[in-house]
């Protein structure tokens, strides 16, 4: 643990403070180190002038101007180095057991995937053995690692020998390296320890390596995703050699610090080398894995966790070990082993619905979310950071732009995420004792990321996101302006532009519906009372009028209404064009008229409206309690009637409730663009579930509040909801098995609508098909969602 000095002054103002001591039977006495006021239980005092905390009842101790835990550093000279390796184990001495390992196996076959962290590191292996019923021309024998740290990784594919695909199998076994993953670790004393795993695998028959990639995960992406890119500059870096035993593989990264180095070896010296190509006869090889980059800080289950949650660690141990997989102190990120890294919406709408079970306080994981959003925001025009260029990547794509740099980017394409911010933050910073207690110090905190905000503090970003919310905001909201031009459109040249973010996610459209009839008026909300409570720096007063207009006027652009005759007829028309054998159209099940809200406005096709029904009414549900009443009723109604009616009539299947039912949509680019093997097509998501689930809760709980809305009192609707709350409830519980993948779909037999992974399904024409992630961050927001039976 280092702690610079700059945030310790903040935490001791602070602690002062805010003691005005009530009902204690000992006050601790105020000391004074160098000036400043502290308390004795809680730091020490070095050289009368310099002060180091006490954590979790251990002292720190001073190093220089650091202070540091002498468990996991040493103090040479003023300058830190990590702890001396009392004990390694293992031939080179450059493997360390420790007791404090966690690790972790999902199988998914043809995927096997590893996790191994200690207070070192994290790595993830991914060994892809293709299946008898493979498609060998797309499946190959393949090896990847994954580390958070830079965004880094190694892949490497192998073909057998002999030619034949499919003869060749890879195998990961347990062994005195580790079961099956041991780590590597090698403090250097010029640069940063060589981190990373080893472990044995086995080849069943000869095989030769075919494509090794060293260095960042973008890279490799780009080339298992893309057209099989591969960029001379960095395969050509890759140097070959003949070690001891095997052969090792190294790349120098463009920063020309880092390298990343794979070795594979055995006992009886198997494998060969000519030039750059590497045979290997059958048998069983050591794999080691390793690169020298600065490593992350993981949060361990009980440190991404509140203390109250912590039952959940024994209740559900592959999430919450999944969940710290992906927790760092500095962000969470949002997937493994492909989004390794920050991705601002993934992680914010995580926290929002984690929020109940995730730790607070510093060095905790809101406020880990929080800071990897405010560190990235763009502070020229107050945009939020939709995901990360960092390591290698960030090196090379500065190279693309002529310009001699390691410095990270951001990608600013996404509009929806500049939303999120100001709802978590008061979410934290003002509903939550601890984020209260902790809001002077967090947003004094100094960006510390993106080069061009290093003179910033955490509260000078937010009010730079804010100004942005509130100038795009404001020509809506003021009087008589309320017209499609004023509301918020996606960046010019840019297809996405928040969650359904794929080629036919919203059809085209410019105007999206979950930003501007939920985002934009919670965020203002939020900025309303952040704005109250002195955080940020606006006219509360104002910006809550401001919130009204959004929440009331921006419905009826979306609204979409079809008459029942019109709607049975697009509900037979609709299920004979999908081909999709015996299935039901559902058209006696409606008993009136179809109301639904649009997905965006000006879509593909010349459509005013993308007339697809879905569940993004859920974000105004989760996030506002509107108080339009006739406005409330009728839209709380809506959502009930689709939720509870089977696709396509409605939104309920077998395997969950759809994102999206083009059945309605007149024109036969609808059945045609969201389909049940399209990302944002007719198929499950699993956070969609859960935040649709909590939005009908909390409005239904708004009947048992200080203030009732109408639809409490209408029997039908009011039932209506609580119906289609427990419909929902009873399909989640029916599909408990699936919760934690990111997306899933159906075909459709025997009258059912079957469970099948998306990416078994051939893509839609012109997308490539997608590799899930195992491991997806808001994928795990059922820790914190259940039902509520007191709604049974
Ligand atoms: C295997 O994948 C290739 C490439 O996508 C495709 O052309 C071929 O039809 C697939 N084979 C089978 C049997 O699905
Ligand atoms: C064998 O696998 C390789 C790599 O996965 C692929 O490029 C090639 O097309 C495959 N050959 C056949 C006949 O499927
Ligand atoms: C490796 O050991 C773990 C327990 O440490 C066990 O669960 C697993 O099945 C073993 N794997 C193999 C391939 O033997
Ligand atoms: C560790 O890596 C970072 C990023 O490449 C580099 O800036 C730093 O100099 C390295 N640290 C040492 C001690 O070499
Ligand atoms: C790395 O070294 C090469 C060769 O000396 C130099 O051209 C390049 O600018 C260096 N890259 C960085 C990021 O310093
Ligand atoms: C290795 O590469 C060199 C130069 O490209 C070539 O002359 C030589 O024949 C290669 N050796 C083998 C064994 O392929
Ligand atoms: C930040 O915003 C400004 C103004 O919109 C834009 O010019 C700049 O390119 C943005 N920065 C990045 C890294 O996208
Ligand atoms: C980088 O420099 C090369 C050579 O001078 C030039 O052709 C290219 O257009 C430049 N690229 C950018 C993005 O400025
Ligand atoms: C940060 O520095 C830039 C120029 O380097 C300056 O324009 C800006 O006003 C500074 N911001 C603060 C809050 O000091
Ligand atoms: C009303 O909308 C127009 C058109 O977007 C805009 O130019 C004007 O500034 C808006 N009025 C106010 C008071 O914001
Ligand atoms: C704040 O806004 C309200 C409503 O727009 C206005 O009546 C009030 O005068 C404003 N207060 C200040 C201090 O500007
Ligand atoms: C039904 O929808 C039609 C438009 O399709 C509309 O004119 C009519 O008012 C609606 N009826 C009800 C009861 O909402």
């Amino acid at each position: 643990m280092k702690i610079q000095m700059r945030e310790l002054v903040g935490v001791l103002t602070l602690l002062v403070l805010q003691s005005t001591p009530v009902n204690t039977d000992f006050v601790e006495e105020i000391e004074v180190c160098g000036g400043a006021p502290y308390y004795a239980s809680k730091y020490t005092c070095y050289n009368s002038d310099f002060l180091c905390p006490i954590l979790g009842g251990s002292p720190t101790m001073r190093c220089g101007a650091d202070c540091y835990s002498p468990r996991a550093y040493s103090c040479l000279e003023d300058h830190l180095q990590e702890a001396s390796l009392s004990d390694s184990t293992g031939q080179d001495g450059s493997y360390i057991r420790t007791d404090e390992s966690t690790t972790l196996h999902l199988s998914s076959p043809p995927y096997d995937n590893y996790f191994y962290s200690d207070c070192h590191s994290t790595s993830q292996m991914v060994v892809t053995s293709p299946l008898p019923d493979s498609n060998l021309t797309i499946m190959g024998p393949r090896v990847i690692v994954a580390w958070p740290g830079g965004n880094s990784g190694i892949a490497a594919y192998f073909a057998p020998s002999n030619g034949v695909n499919g003869t060749l199998g890879i195998r990961v076994l347990n062994s005195t390296r580790g079961s099956p993953l041991g780590p590597i670790y090698k403090p250097e004393s010029s640069n940063n320890a060589t981190v990373g795993i080893s472990t044995q695998i086995e080849f069943n028959t000869s095989a030769t390596l075919s494509v090794a990639i060293l260095g960042s995960i973008r890279t490799i992406r780009d080339f298992v995703e893309g057209p099989s890119l591969l960029r001379p500059e960095i395969q050509d870096a890759i140097e070959y050699s003949r070690i001891d035993g095997g052969i090792e593989l190294s790349r120098l990264w463009l920063d020309n610090i880092t390298t990343t180095t794979l070795s594979i070896t055995s006992e009886n010296f198997s494998a060969q080398l000519d030039n750059a190509t590497v045979r290997f006869e059958a048998g069983v090889y050591t794999f080691n894995a390793s690169f020298n980059y600065p490593q992350l800080t993981q949060l361990s289950s009980k440190d991404v966790l509140s203390p109250d949650s912590a039952d959940l660690i024994s209740q559900s141990p592959m999430q919450t070990t999944s969940l710290s997989f992906l927790s760092y102190t500095t962000k969470l990120t949002a997937g493994a082993w492909r989004f390794l890294t920050y991705f601002g919406r993934d992680s914010m709408i995580s926290a929002l619905l984690l929020q109940p079970v995730l730790s607070e306080g510093e060095g905790g994981a809101i406020e880990a979310v929080l800071a990897g959003v405010l560190e990235r925001v763009n502070k020229t025009d107050g945009s939020a950071c939709h995901e990360e260029t960092i390591g290698d990547y960030a090196t090379w794509t500065n190279l693309q732009n002529n310009i001699t740099s390691t410095a990270p980017l951001c990608d600013y394409k996404m509009i929806d995420t500049d939303y999120y911010l100001p709802i978590l933050m008061e979410r934290y910073l003002l509903q939550t004792p601890v984020g209260s207690s902790r809001a002077s110090e967090f947003l004094g905190t100094a960006a510390t990321v993106l080069p061009k905000n290093l003179n910033l503090t955490y509260g000078d970003l937010s009010q730079i996101n804010a100004n942005k919310i509130v100038a795009l905001a404001a020509p809506f909201a003021a009087p008589g302006n309320q017209t499609k031009e004023n509301l918020m459109h996606l960046k010019n040249g840019e297809v996405v532009g928040e969650w359904r973010d794929s080629t036919y996610g919203i059809g085209g459209g410019r105007i999206p519906f979950d930003v501007n009839t939920a985002l934009v008026p919670a965020a203002l909300r939020s900025i309303a009372l952040l704005s109250k409570a002195g955080m940020l720096d606006f006219n509360s007063t104002m910006i809550n009028e401001y919130a009204e207009v959004w929440e009331d006027r921006t419905l009826e652009f979306f609204e979409v209404s079809v008459d029942l005759e019109e709607a049975q007829n697009r509900l037979e028309d609709y299920t004979t064009a999908s081909g999709i054998k015996d299935l039901k159209s559902q058209a006696d099940t409606l008993d009136g008229n179809v109301t639904f809200y649009a997905l965006a406005l000006d879509g593909d096709s010349n459509l005013s409206q993308v007339a697809v029904m879905n569940t993004d009414d859920c974000f105004r549900h989760f996030l506002l309690n509107t108080t339009n009443q006739p406005q409330l009723t009728s839209s709380l109604n809506s959502t009930a009637n689709n939720i509870r009616r089977t696709f396509p009539a409605g939104l309920m299947t077998d395997v969950g409730m759809l994102v999206a039912n083009p059945a309605y949509g007149s024109d036969p680019v609808y059945a045609a663009n969201w389909t049940n093997s399209a990302y944002h097509g007719t198929v499950v998501w699993s956070w969609q579930l859960a935040m649709m689930a909590r939005g009908l809760e909390l409005q239904l709980s708004r009947c048992s509040s200080g203030t009732v809305p109408e639809f409490c009192g209408d029997q039908s609707v009011h039932a209506n909801v609580k119906n289609a709350y427990n419909v929902l409830w009873d399909s989640i519980e029916a599909n408990t098995e699936y919760l934690s993948n990111e997306v899933w779909s159906w075909i459709y037999e025997d009258g059912k609508f079957n469970y099948i992974d998306l990416g078994e399904l051939p893509p839609p024409e012109g997308e490539s098909p997608t590799e899930s992630d195992i491991v997806q961050l808001w994928s795990l927001t059922f820790l914190a969602v259940a039902r509520n039976k007191d709604l049974h």
